[in-house]
């Protein structure tokens, strides 16, 4: 179905870069800059610097850059690591593939990691802490950082949605051992395919990641140190990056006045819950705008009809696909977010005439169900 109001308008975010990134794609083809080129460490360098770090490392994807930063931490099979119950199975995927347990804990109502339930989580086993950045929004770092510095903890943090989210003024992905990032098309900065990058200032954990993503081969002398993956950046991903990392300031400033549109046109509907925070310390990036209803189904099929399109993140909890062999916990807070969560169009497309239709659209649902 064609909708009047997209989620997301990859075409004319393509059709406003295009004379940049043709050139960046062109260039690699012509001088035939496929593999671990030019391009690729450019690009790492200039996201080390944007997150504030010395090292940034570029993979296949977020789930490879959770998995070999898990491993560059030491996890291990036996271990325990204490993750959200609330996140993308990617998360709780590379805990697994590591051959350690995910613990998983309860979210607050902004979505991020309930500190307060870390303390009693943790058990001899545990080797480390694995807070998710979710929907744009940094967690409370400095008491995980904290926490995990008094338990000997390393702490990886899950940034895949949270590329230039702030906490006390530094960025997602620069206060842990490791940061991680996706470039999945949808995200703040995103490809034209999978991609993902880990954060690090730790030499150690940086070259470890640079050996595993090349079948753990040093290149430099052709020696193999570890049973690796194929999981590089592809170099032609890391040029588009490039050239779109230039822009993701001016992108967050944007998706930051879409948000307050939503904010300004819907905080008078007392059936929503809305997505603004206290941001005295916090400065949120809305990779996605999610609100909260109790007839979140209702609402996403009467925006449907009116031709807006909607997402819900997540609507069956990870342990209910019975695949994952993933034991139910208890998680109050995650379970009511399943029910009420539904994500509003956002992305650096997004107009403010969109913003104002979906508000009057919100407005008019809400107004029939008093
Ligand atoms: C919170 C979170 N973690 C991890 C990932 C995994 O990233 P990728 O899809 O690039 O493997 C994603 C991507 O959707 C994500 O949103």
């Amino acid at each position: 179905m064609a909708y009047r109001v997209p989620f997301i308008d990859p075409r004319s975010h393509y059709a406003k870069l295009k004379t940049e990134i043709d050139r960046a794609i062109l260039g690699c083809l012509t001088n035939g800059d496929l593999v671990n080129r030019h391009q690729l460490k450019e690009f790492e360098q200039h996201l080390a610097e944007f997150v504030g770090v010395k090292y940034a490392v570029g993979v296949n994807s977020g789930y490879h850059a959770l998995l070999f930063a898990l491993l560059g931490a030491g996890v291990g099979p036996g271990d325990e690591v204490i993750t959200v119950a609330h996140t993308f199975v990617a998360t709780v995927s590379a805990i697994v593939h590591c051959g350690a347990h995910p613990v998983l804990i309860d979210v607050g109502p902004d979505f991020n990691m309930d500190v307060d339930l870390i303390q009693r989580a943790i058990t001899p086993r545990t080797k480390a802490l694995l807070p998710v950045h979710l929907n744009g929004r940094v967690c409370e770092m400095d008491q995980i950082v904290a926490l995990a510095d008094q338990h000997g903890l390393a702490v990886v943090e899950d940034a895949a949605q949270a590329l230039g989210a702030r906490f006390d003024g530094n960025c997602a992905g620069s206060q842990g051992r490791a940061g991680c990032f996706s470039f999945y098309p949808f995200k703040v900065l995103g490809g034209f395919g999978d991609g993902g990058a880990i954060t690090t200032n730790d030499p150690e954990l940086a070259r470890m990641a640079t050996l595993l993503r090349y079948n753990g081969e040093d290149r430099a002398t052709g020696e193999y140190h570890y049973h690796g993956q194929t999981a590089l950046l592809d170099n032609v991903q890391a040029a588009v990056l490039d050239v779109k990392l230039r822009h993701l300031p001016d992108w967050i400033a944007h998706r930051r006045r879409m948000a307050d549109g939503y904010h300004r046109g819907l905080s008078g509907i007392k059936q929503l819950r809305l997505p603004h925070f206290d941001e005295t310390r916090r400065r949120d990036i809305y990779q996605n705008y999610v609100i909260r209803t109790t007839v979140r189904d209702e609402l996403r099929a009467y925006l449907k009809d009116q031709g807006i399109e909607t997402l819900v993140h997540w609507q069956k909890p990870m342990w209910e696909h019975r695949g994952l062999g993933l034991a139910a916990p208890d998680v109050p807070e995650t379970l009511s977010i399943c029910r009420e969560v539904l994500s509003l169009p956002m992305s650096a497309e997004t107009t403010d005439t969109q913003v104002q239709t979906i508000v009057a659209s919100l407005q008019a649902f809400f107004s029939q169900h008093p």
